[in-house]
């Protein structure tokens, strides 16, 4: 702690003694703005400073608001034996203040922040941005080397792409255990759920995005209560950080593993439903467990906010409708369906899972770029978990073999992937249910094309290469 301080404090004890013009260069701090309930942004900053800063909305200044404090919180149970696993450290403060709708200019500490738009119509859609250091699967992911971890280009180049709004689809946090001793590829990385994991998985390669427009934070299974669960709601969730939600003790994790849905306008009567689907899992659920319960209040939930808009789109950290690939200890390949807890819960109320208002749903989980399309009234699935975590390099066949379905009473139209390849999808829209969709790579080079008119979708290429 204390090297860090003395860092930041040295330039402005230097300047105080020779010029009293020139102000000490602000504290080093990340900013970003999200969006919530409604549409509702508000501006969030990470400082290690006694206090929160101001902010400036239109020229006026105001108090930021203290969101979390500066704490270390005890050791809870996670994934990992105690001996792999340290209390979570956050030795800095999480502030925030809303952003008024109409908010012209916003700035803190002399930083421009982005603000949202009322009709954004270029939105960058990516996720599992994460370097994957996990024991028990005994990954390893060379954090260290860009090319293998290329999250911060992935960010510098979706930036580029200016978009009016991101979308991160879940799996924020993924360096849960140390790196082996003599594994150069990941050789001093951060670890644990603490401040210093979070900054290195993605506060700091995801800067450059972070400044280029507002996001919308969904929560992926990484962040469940017993992984990055406090890290999720000290600094990402839009809403009230509410003491029993925060993920702090085991004994709330019923109430801090789930949360309601929500809904953000994006103009032209079109809405984004957010999920928070993050304690599902794909062995399925029954009736008798906490999650089947709680999964078809959020279909309940759902159903309601889809009917104020005549047009949705669903963000699910769990793709429904895409399928994923496992290689068999034979060496055989099987295709795996949806998400088997989601699917149970939501497909007791809806056999087709998802409201009629809703046209799409864009997921991550499965490290991956795909699509899918239905001739059945299903809304069509885009997967955009190809953002910076070791890809799912299991092949997809170019087409779904007959009677293979990502849900029972799905039939697929049209189905497109693209296996071991690292970029970030995007969607511009071209009309009130109309979207260009495409999928970029590291290089900036587009690798597909879809339209998206309705529910239904189709793609340039069906396997890209
Ligand atoms: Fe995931």
């Amino acid at each position: 702690m204390l090297l860090p301080i003395l860092k930041r404090l040295a330039p402005a004890m230097l300047l105080a003694g020779c010029a009293a013009t020139n102000p000490p260069p602000p504290p080093d701090f990340t900013s970003y703005v999200v969006i919530g309930e409604y549409g509702a942004a508000v501006a969030r900053v990470l400082i290690d400073a006694p206090a929160c800063p101001e902010i400036v909305l239109d020229q006026r200044g105001q108090p930021m608001t203290l969101r979390a404090p500066a704490q270390t919180i005890p050791l809870r149970p996670t994934p990992s034996a105690p001996a792999d696993s340290k209390p979570a450290e956050f030795p800095l403060l999480t502030c925030e203040a809303a952003l008024p709708a109409g908010t012209t200019s916003a700035t803190v500490l002399g930083r421009k922040l982005p603000l949202p738009k009322a009709e954004p119509t270029r939105i960058v859609v990516l996720g599992d941005t994460g370097c994957r250091l996990q024991k028990s699967s005994n990954s390893w992911q060379a954090c260290n080397d860009s090319a293998q971890y290329p999250f911060a280009t992935v960010a510098a180049q979706a930036a580029a792409w200016k978009p009016d709004l991101v979308i991160h689809v879940g799996d924020y946090h993924y360096r849960e255990n140390a790196c082996p001793e003599g594994n150069a590829g990941c050789a001093g990385s951060p670890w644990g759920y603490g401040w210093d994991a979070w900054d290195e998985d993605f506060f700091a390669p995801g800067a450059k995005l972070l400044d280029a427009a507002p996001w919308v934070m969904a929560r992926g299974n990484h962040e469940n209560c017993q992984r990055g669960g406090q890290g999720y709601w000290r600094f990402l969730d839009p809403r009230p950080l509410l003491k029993g939600r925060d993920c702090n003790a085991a004994a709330d994790d019923n109430v801090g593993n789930y949360s309601d849905p929500y809904a953000i306008p994006i103009g032209q009567s079109t809405q984004l439903l957010v999920l928070d689907t993050a304690n599902t899992t794909w062995k399925g659920l029954k009736p008798g467990d906490v999650g089947y319960d709680k999964y078809r209040d959020l279909y309940r939930k759902l159903d309601a906010l889809s009917q104020r808009a005549p047009r949705n789109i669903g963000i699910s950290h769990h793709p429904l409708l895409g399928m994923g690939a496992d290689r068999k200890a034979d060496g055989g390949i099987v295709l795996l369906p949806g998400d088997a807890g989601l699917q149970a819960a939501m497909g007791s109320l809806n056999p087709l899972l998802f409201p009629p208002a809703i046209q799409a749903m864009l997921s991550g989980h499965v490290h991956l770029w795909q699509q899918a399309s239905f001739s059945s009234p299903h809304p069509s699935q885009f997967i955009a978990g190809f953002a910076g975590t070791s890809e799912d390099i299991v092949p997809l066949p170019v087409q779904l073999p007959p009677g293979v379905t990502p849900a029972p009473g799905a039939v697929v139209e049209h189905f497109s992937s693209w296996v071991d390849g690292f970029g970030f999808m995007t969607m511009e829209r071209r009309g009130p249910d109309q979207w260009q969709v495409e999928v970029h790579d590291l290089q900036g080079n587009i690798r597909n094309r879809c339209t998206l008119d309705g529910r239904r979708s189709v793609c340039e290429v069906a396997q890209v290469k």
